[in-house]
């Protein structure tokens, strides 16, 4: 049987985001909504077959994440990707995606990333080896082409010959980078023609706009949306369940949450990743209150979590 078809439907998944979606947060995620299916971010085969620490540390994760966790490979060495899913495999990951729609020029100009579509009869080839190496599902993460959705359909057909065990598609192209509103109805006719699960992805950014979206689809994969709304999640799986969607947590709530955050970061790594770390989240975060950008400013340039904590304070005494 699929595995996939074991986890919860249908499906929520936290979009793999290089930069962002490292462990600490993901278990944050899948503390506030347990269903969620996680992604390491885009994680390069090649790196890890050589024992790349940095890379091996990316791959990472705690036994909150599993069931369902996966890591997104991407690469164009059909070798560099066998000897990686090994390595996937021995660390105890659920399965491996594969990332074919990067659109940055770094990514694509190696023949990665979204290059992979350009041939996808290779492309096709390399991921059948793949799936037949490894016993973990493969999974894939696409857009809707290189510069234009007009294959769409067959591309994904191939990609379902290959043995992959689900389908994810950011509706838009690589040429259209994040431009643009994300096409759906492409990846609604992509359903209509395979019988594996096929998730779809841009542009969510409430539980609404996520049930309006999943039509036919197996599931729905949320990225930008989530970091400045990590609650996102819990509220879709209620919609999803026809319950009341929860709102969203007071502002204290808020920063309570960030402290979290920089407590599993500060154990992940050490203190300094974490400010890192979050510094990065809170320019996405803390908005729609009185003095925000104030705070804001002042918070992307913390270095301590007392240096955190002390602007905590102070929010909370003027809000
Ligand atoms: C900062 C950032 C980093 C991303 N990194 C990855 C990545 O590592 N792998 C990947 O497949 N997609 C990556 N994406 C694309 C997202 O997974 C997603 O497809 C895209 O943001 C559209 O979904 P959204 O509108 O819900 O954000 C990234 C997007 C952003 C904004």
């Amino acid at each position: 049987m699929n595995p996939w078809k074991a986890q919860k439907q249908p499906f929520i998944i936290l979009a793999p985001m290089a930069g962002y979606t490292e462990s600490p947060f993901r278990r944050l995620i899948r503390e506030i909504e347990p269903s969620t299916i996680l992604v390491s971010e885009l994680v390069s085969a090649e790196a890890l077959r050589r024992n790349n620490e940095k890379t091996l540390r990316m791959i990472d994760f705690t036994p909150e994440e599993k069931n369902y966790y996966g890591v997104q490979l991407f690469g164009s060495e059909e070798s560099a990707f066998i000897e990686a899913a090994k390595m996937v495999e021995d660390i105890g990951a659920d399965f491996i995606d594969l990332n074919l729609g990067c659109p940055s020029p770094k990514v694509i100009n190696s023949g990665h990333g979204s290059a992979l579509l350009k041939d996808i009869d290779a492309t096709q080839k390399m991921i059948k080896k793949l799936v037949q190496s490894t016993r973990l599902p493969v999974t894939v993460k696409m857009r809707l082409g290189f510069y234009d959705d007009d294959d769409i359909i067959t591309n994904a057909q191939k990609l379902e010959a290959a043995g992959i065990s689900a389908l994810a598609i950011h509706g838009r192209t690589t040429k259209q980078k994040f431009t643009g509103k994300a096409s759906w109805e492409k990846i609604y006719a992509v359903k209509e023609h395979l019988s594996i699960p096929v998730i779809g992805n841009g542009d969510i950014t409430s539980a609404q706009i996520a049930k309006d979206r999943l039509k036919n689809l197996d599931g729905v994969m949320i990225g930008r949306a989530s970091l400045r709304n990590p609650w996102i999640f819990r509220q879709v799986r209620a919609l999803f369940e026809g319950k009341p969607v929860p709102q969203k947590p007071s502002l204290s709530e808020q920063l309570d949450f960030f402290q979290r955050h920089a407590e599993l970061a500060t154990a992940f790594k050490n203190e300094k990743w974490a400010m890192i770390e979050l510094r990065k989240h809170f320019a996405h975060f803390l908005r729609g209150f009185h003095g925000a950008s104030h705070f804001r400013s002042q918070l992307i340039r913390v270095s301590s979590i007392k240096e955190m904590q002390s602007i905590f304070d102070e929010i909370k005494a003027t809000v």
